[in-house]
């Protein structure tokens, strides 16, 4: 059997592979550091809100009071979905998984504007602006209610809980979450951001890469975690079942949803800052069961996987801080893509100067000396 070798190994999972050089944000993974255009996260979470978060990333600095009042009232103006959009949103089944509805949502936005051409800022501000609405929208629909229309008056967290509960949403509720949105907004070469630049760098539109995030963003290693850390505490109920399950999980090899990371060596910085927010937030009895979850989970990850050096990730605490201001637990995926719209969109704007086609290689392993015959001579 002939088979080929190509010159370079695969790094599997693209491990410590440098795909693009970026000035929007980084992840420090030893020290526990994320960064965003030079501010520390902890410089901005509870300080600066989305809105501002979103001028940062896209523009690279902070917006000042004019640009600011600007940015708010641009993407109020826009949060609207076209008729299209509705419909399409009308026509999906109840039981539609949220982030399918978003999904689905958002490239019908690309369909009926439509988006094309190179990206602009105004698409991605347009694309974040309406991301809420779809979700909202569809969250309001399969609970057989009538949508409610966004209120421009409101910033993009409160809008976003009017929109859900038809209710102007408690102070401390809108805090958490926009905070929450700012804490997600960008996160280094994560698994949606680059895919959203590998779409980008083909020179297909900004829709298309934030579609392809999505998708990304959905499955449990990214995005999808926080509602299953959810299901975790749900099983594990109390404190004296806190070590038999855990116990029972990894003696089974199964990952504890909310921990590990790729990058992070120590300790997610968001983590801190989320457990810090879902204490105030939560009752005492469930912050009690998932803190006792988080330590003793974190001790038996160092025991059993001493190498790895695991650490507790964003999605264990973000569970708790989402359920707090009252999501229920399947719109947490989408909600993350809610805050992350505004990454993505940042990057792709970001790849469309001096871009070069992402385009890489791969190790092949299978046969190159087989030869064809017809399907009747086939065994
Ligand atoms: N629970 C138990 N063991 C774990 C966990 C975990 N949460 N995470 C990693 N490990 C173990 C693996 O079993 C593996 O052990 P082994 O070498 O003995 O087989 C080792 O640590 C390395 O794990 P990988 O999956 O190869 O690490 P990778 O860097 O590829 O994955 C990831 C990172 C996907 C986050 C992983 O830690 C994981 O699956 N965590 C649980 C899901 C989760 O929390 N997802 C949210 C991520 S945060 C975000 O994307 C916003």
């Amino acid at each position: 059997m002939s088979s080929v070798s190509t010159s370079a190994a695969a790094a599997k999972g693209l491990d410590g592979v440098v795909v693009a050089s970026t000035g929007i944000s980084q992840v420090f993974g030893n020290e526990g550091r994320l960064v965003y255009r030079g501010y520390s996260i902890g410089q901005l979470a509870g300080k600066a809100t989305f809105e501002e978060v979103c001028h940062l990333l896209w523009k690279g600095h902070l917006p000042n009071q004019v640009e600011l009042d600007e940015i708010r009232s641009m993407m109020s103006a826009r949060r609207a979905l076209p008729e299209a959009v509705l419909a399409t949103i009308k026509a999906m089944p109840a039981s539609t998984d949220p982030m399918d509805d978003l999904r689905t949502g958002a490239s019908a936005i690309g369909a009926a504007l439509p988006i094309s051409g190179p990206a602009t800022y105004e698409q991605a501000l347009t694309l974040t602006a309406m991301f809420p609405t779809i979700v909202a929208t569809f969250d309001r629909l399969r609970k057989g209610k009538e949508p409610i229309a966004p209120r421009a008056d409101l910033s993009h967290a409160a809008n976003y809980l009017y929109m859900l509960t038809g209710n102007i949403p408690h102070e401390s509720h809108v805090k958490s979450l926009d905070t929450y949105l700012v804490l997600l907004a960008d996160h280094g070469m994560n698994a949606s951001t680059f895919t959203a630049r590998v779409i980008a760098s083909t020179e297909s539109d900004i829709c298309s890469a934030v579609v392809g995030g999505i998708g990304a963003l959905k499955g449990p290693l990214h995005g999808g975690a926080p509602a299953l850390v959810m299901d975790m505490l749900d099983q594990i109920g109390a404190q004296n079942n806190i070590k038999p399950w855990i116990d029972r999980a990894l003696d089974g090899h199964i990952k504890l949803m909310g921990f590990g990371h790729r990058v992070y060596k120590t300790t997610d910085p968001r983590a801190e800052i989320l457990r810090t927010m879902a204490q105030q937030s939560s009752t005492p009895e469930f912050f009690a069961l998932a803190r006792g979850t988080e330590e003793y989970a974190l001790e038996e990850l160092h025991r059993r996987k001493s190498d790895q050096r695991l650490y507790t990730n964003v999605e264990f605490y973000s569970a708790a801080v989402l359920n707090s201001v009252g999501l229920d637990r399947d719109l947490f995926p989408s909600t993350f893509a809610i805050s992350r719209v505004s990454g993505w969109t940042a990057h792709v704007l970001e790849q469309m100067v001096g871009n070069r086609l992402i385009r890489p290689q791969s190790e092949y392993t299978g046969r190159t000396d087989l030869v064809f015959t017809p399907v009747s001579e086939r065994p």
